[in-house]
């Protein structure tokens, strides 16, 4: 069932990233041939997934046009996993299975890759088919999550200054809410507003999200420890060489995991009020838990 999932949320999702990118023989193509390297590389779809499966649990049905939702949701991300390989800051050669886009395309046509995918989001999100109202708050909601306070930038800015500090637990909590958690907070939020769930409901979305958000990423810390570049399709071992602030350095493998575990069960409670409706998201959080890439 959660396998099924899965695999329709990424072809659904695949299938809207092909439609709303422009193709790879258009003028400029550089840049369309670097933005579907790195788009098109194989990564897991979660956030649109989790985006999907948000507005389905709300509205009862997969609401019409929410994967182009999914599909913005996934260029941010793209274009996040795009900067954050850049020599001046993460400075990764191999990601999704790949040479990343720097490597493929120089650092100039990278960069712009990253503001294109970027600037494409917005535009698909200004299309898309709900009220207008709820597509200004989808809007707010993801600009806020990807912004400096509390948002993406913010935490990649923590993340690098962090570098070779032993940081503490707060920090390195605030780290990881903001670098990760709260891109996939937003996608869970914004699936809700597409789907027109009330402000009680929206609450109870963005709970389930901060949970789920904040074990991703100490999950992906620990994946960075133990499993192999080949198994992750991205360079293993990186945080420990670069000493970055992560949840195994602080806290060891098992605390980290036991922290995990926590969280999604307070996730899963957050979602109560949904009753047996919560059942696929309760799956989904679960597997980002146990996942092994
Ligand atoms: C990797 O995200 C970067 C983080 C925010 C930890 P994913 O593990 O979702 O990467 P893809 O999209 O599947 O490649
Ligand atoms: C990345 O965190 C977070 C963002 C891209 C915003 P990491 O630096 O840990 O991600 P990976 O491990 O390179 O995928
Ligand atoms: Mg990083
Ligand atoms: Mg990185
Ligand atoms: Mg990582």
């Amino acid at each position: 069932m959660l396998k099924r999932t899965l695999e329709q949320g990424r072809i659904v999702t695949d299938e809207a990233l092909e439609r709303l990118l422009p193709p790879a023989s258009q003028y400029p193509s550089s840049i369309h041939q670097a933005m579907r390297h790195s788009v098109f590389a194989g990564g897991k779809r979660l956030r649109p997934i989790l985006c999907i499966e948000a507005a389905q649990m709300i509205a009862g049905w997969v609401p019409s046009g929410v994967e182009e939702l999914g599909a913005a949701l996934e260029m941010l991300h793209t274009y996040s996993l795009i900067h954050d390989d850049l020599p001046a800051l993460d400075n990764d050669d191999l990601r999704r299975g790949r040479p990343t886009c720097h490597k493929a395309f120089g650092e100039a046509t990278a960069i712009l890759a990253g503001d294109a995918l970027q600037t494409r989001a917005y535009e698909v999100l200004a299309s898309l088919q709900c009220s207008a109202e709820a597509r200004v708050a989808i809007i707010v909601e993801i600009a806020r999550a990807t912004g400096t306070i509390e948002g993406m930038i913010g935490g990649q800015v923590m993340d690098l200054e962090a570098e070779h500090t032993r940081a503490d637990a707060q920090t390195l909590e605030y780290i990881h809410r903001a670098k990760t958690g709260a891109l996939l907070t937003a996608s869970v939020v914004s699936g809700g507003l597409y789907a027109g769930a009330t402000h009680e409901l929206i609450a109870a979305l963005r709970t389930f999200g901060q949970n789920i958000g904040l074990a991703f990423q100490i999950v992906d810390d620990v994946l960075d420890v133990t499993q192999t570049s080949e198994q992750l399709g991205k360079t293993a071992g990186k945080d420990t060489a670069t000493e970055k602030a992560t949840y195994p350095a602080l806290f060891g493998i098992d605390a980290s995991l036991a922290k995990a575990d926590e969280l999604i069960a307070k996730a899963d409670a957050a979602l109560d009020p949904f009753g047996r409706r919560a059942e696929t998201l309760c799956e989904i959080a679960r597997f980002l838990v146990e996942r092994k890439k």
